[in-house]
């Protein structure tokens, strides 16, 4: 997806993975910087490491307690900090490392592009609260759903995850647990790892409440394409999509913040959908 896009833009980078330790982080993190790189993506379990490694956190990062993207920055002679990329025939006087979070905008980007899904005033149910439940349910809060229902296997997460909520946006109500069985939602949202695997049990409880009373479902987990969950959900009338979006989004995003160009979205999605899918 990255290279698709890199190579649309006409950019001359490659986009490579590479497996860290996580007590090697800084120190791959530095010598990614020496080398020159224009950037990285971090993933599980570097994204909460970094924050604390960085130079400078975005307001993203800050916000949502999370790294997922660097971005290598050099000090200009007029005195701002700017992209490396920018400096092709000067050389930065000082450089230094910016850490972003572009998971958090992926998540209601994918939810509102590809479910048609308006956050704001919504009703949602939340399933999972672990990394990826907890930013979801902050950030749906922060756009302004209306209530938020939340249900994980370890209550206490969700326990932390309603104070948490109450002190950051105490418009939002958030309850602990299912709706009521007769009351309509607007989407289910699956972010527990239930489904990765084909013998996962489901991460939704059907005697507590019936996928027929929302009307869309959304799976985070986009292999396979569609899991046994998501298929009872169609089955049950809602409309569905995968987290492929959220891949595409926060990956489209960063290569913006890298380069400063718009991200071709759906050369990047062809790409990715390729190579994950094989079509
Ligand atoms: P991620 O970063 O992908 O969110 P995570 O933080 O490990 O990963 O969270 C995994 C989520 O899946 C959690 O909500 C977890 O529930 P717990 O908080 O109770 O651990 C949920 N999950 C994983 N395996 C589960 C299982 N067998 N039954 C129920 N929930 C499960």
């Amino acid at each position: 997806m990255q290279n698709a896009g890199m190579a649309a833009l006409k950019l001359n980078w490659r986009y490579l993975a590479f497996d860290v330790q996580p007590d090697e982080l800084r120190t791959a993190i530095v010598g990614a910087q020496a080398m020159g790189f224009v950037g990285l993506n971090l993933t599980v379990p570097h994204k909460l490491l970094a924050v604390d490694i960085v130079d400078v956190l975005d307001d993203t990062a800050r916000t949502w307690g999370a790294v997922n993207t660097i971005r290598f920055e050099g000090l200009a002679t007029d005195g701002t900090w700017r992209s490396i990329a920018d400096f092709t025939d000067t050389t930065p006087q000082k450089t230094r490392s910016r850490g972003f979070n572009t998971d958090a905008d992926a998540v209601t980007r994918s939810i509102q592009e590809d479910l048609g899904v308006t956050i704001r005033d919504a009703k949602i149910l939340l399933l999972g609260a672990g990394g990826a439940g907890r930013t979801a349910a902050l950030k749906l809060a922060a756009e302004g759903a209306a209530e938020l229902f939340l249900v994980n296997r370890t209550q206490s997460k969700v326990a932390g995850l309603i104070t948490e909520i109450a002190q950051r946006f105490p418009n939002i109500r958030a309850h602990s647990g299912y709706p009521a069985p007769n009351q309509t939602i607007d989407l289910v949202v699956n972010a527990t790892s239930l489904g990765l695997k084909a013998d996962d049990p489901s991460p939704f409880d059907t005697a507590q409440y019936s996928l027929s009373k929302a009307g869309a479902a959304y799976d985070m987990i986009y292999r396979p394409a569609e899991t046994p969950w998501l298929k009872t959900a169609r089955a049950a009338g809602c409309r569905t999509a995968n987290g492929i979006g959220m891949l595409l989004y926060q990956g489209a995003k960063a290569l913006e913040l890298w380069s400063g160009l718009n991200p071709p979205i759906e050369v990047m999605r062809e790409a990715l959908t390729k190579n994950v899918y094989g079509r």
